[in-house]
C-alpha cells in the first residue's frame, strides 16, 4: 500500500510520515529532501538557478538513498549525509525554484516512483498523490494555517524564541513566498487531489492526525479485496 501525504510546508508531513512509518513497520520517503539536495548541490557548484538543463542533468544525477535510523530518515547524497546542511533558508528557496522546473521533477518523479515500488511505503511531498502515484491507495492533504506554521518554524530554528514577533513575521512571509510558488507553478503544482482526505493539523495534536490516517488506512484494507 502507498500512503501519499501532501500538503503546504510546516504542515507537520515529515513527523506524520514518520510516526505513520514506524506505526505501519515501513519505510518513508521525504520527497522535498531530494528537491534540496539538487538545490545544494547547484548552490556549491555555481549553477545558475535559471539554467534549467544543467540542473536537470544534476538532479538525474544525483545518487539519492534515504536511510532509516533510530531518530528518523537520514539523506545520502552521492554518499554524503545531507540531512542537516538542506535545512537552511538558502537552500530552502533555491529547492523550491528547482522544484519548479519541468525537466527536475521529471527526473525526480522517476526516482521516487523507483523507491516506491518495492511495496508499502509512505511517501510525502506536494504531488505523490496527484502525480507521482495518482494511484495510491489512501492520500491525505495535510494543511495548516501560516501563523502555527511559522510558530512551528521558530520554535524549530536555533536563532529564535517563541515569543520573537519580528522573526515569526519573517517567517510567516517566507512560508507565504514558498506556498504560492508551490502552488502556482505549471508543472505539478501543489493541489489536494480529489480522493485525499483533508487534514488541518492547526488545531490537532502530531497523534490525533497520525491516528485519522492510521483508522482510514485500516478503512482501506479491510475494503481491499486479497490478492
Ligand atoms: O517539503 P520540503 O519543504 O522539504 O520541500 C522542499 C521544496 O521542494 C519545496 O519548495 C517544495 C518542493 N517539493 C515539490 O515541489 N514536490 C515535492 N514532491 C516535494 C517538495
Amino acid at each position: 500500500m502507498v500512503i501519499a501525504i501532501d500538503g503546504p510546508a510546516g504542515a507537520g508531513k515529515s513527523t506524520v510520515a514518520r510516526l505513520l512509518a514506524q506505526r505501519l513497520g515501513c519505510p518513508y520517503i521525504e520527497t522535498g529532501a531530494m528537491y534540496r539536495a539538487v538545490g545544494l548541490f547547484a548552490l556549491r557548484r555555481g549553477v545558475p538557478l535559471s539554467d534549467a538543463p544543467a540542473l536537470e542533468e544534476l538532479a538525474g544525477d544525483i545518487h539519492y538513498r534515504f536511510l532509516s535510523t533510530a531518530q528518523g530518515n537520514r539523506l545520502l547524497a552521492d554518499g554524503e549525509d545531507i540531512t542537516d546542511v538542506i535545512r537552511g533558508e538558502e537552500v530552502s528557496q533555491a529547492a523550491s525554484i528547482v522544484s519548479a522546473l519541468p525537466g527536475v521533477r521529471r527526473a525526480l518523479v522517476r526516482r521516487q516512483r523507483e523507491l516506491g515500488r518495492s511495496g508499502n511505503v509512505v511517501m510525502e511531498g506536494r504531488d505523490i498523490g496527484t502525480k507521482v502515484f495518482p494511484d495510491a491507495e489512501v492520500k491525505v492533504y495535510l494543511d495548516a494555517s501560516a501563523e502555527v506554521r511559522g510558530r512551528r518554524r521558530l520554535a524549530q530554528s536555533d536563532a529564535g524564541t517563541p515569543g520573537d514577533p519580528a522573526r515569526l513575521k519573517q517567517l510567516m512571509a517566507e512560508i507565504k513566498e514558498r506556498d504560492r510558488r508551490d502552488s502556482q507553478r505549471a508543472d505539478s503544482p501543489l493541489l489536494q487531489a480529489p480522493d485525499a482526505i483533508y487534514l488541518d493539523s492547526s488545531s490537532l495534536t502530531i497523534d490525533q492526525v497520525v491516528d485519522a490516517i492510521l483508522q482510514h488506512v485500516r478503512q482501506r484494507s479491510a475494503a481491499e479485496p486479497r490478492a
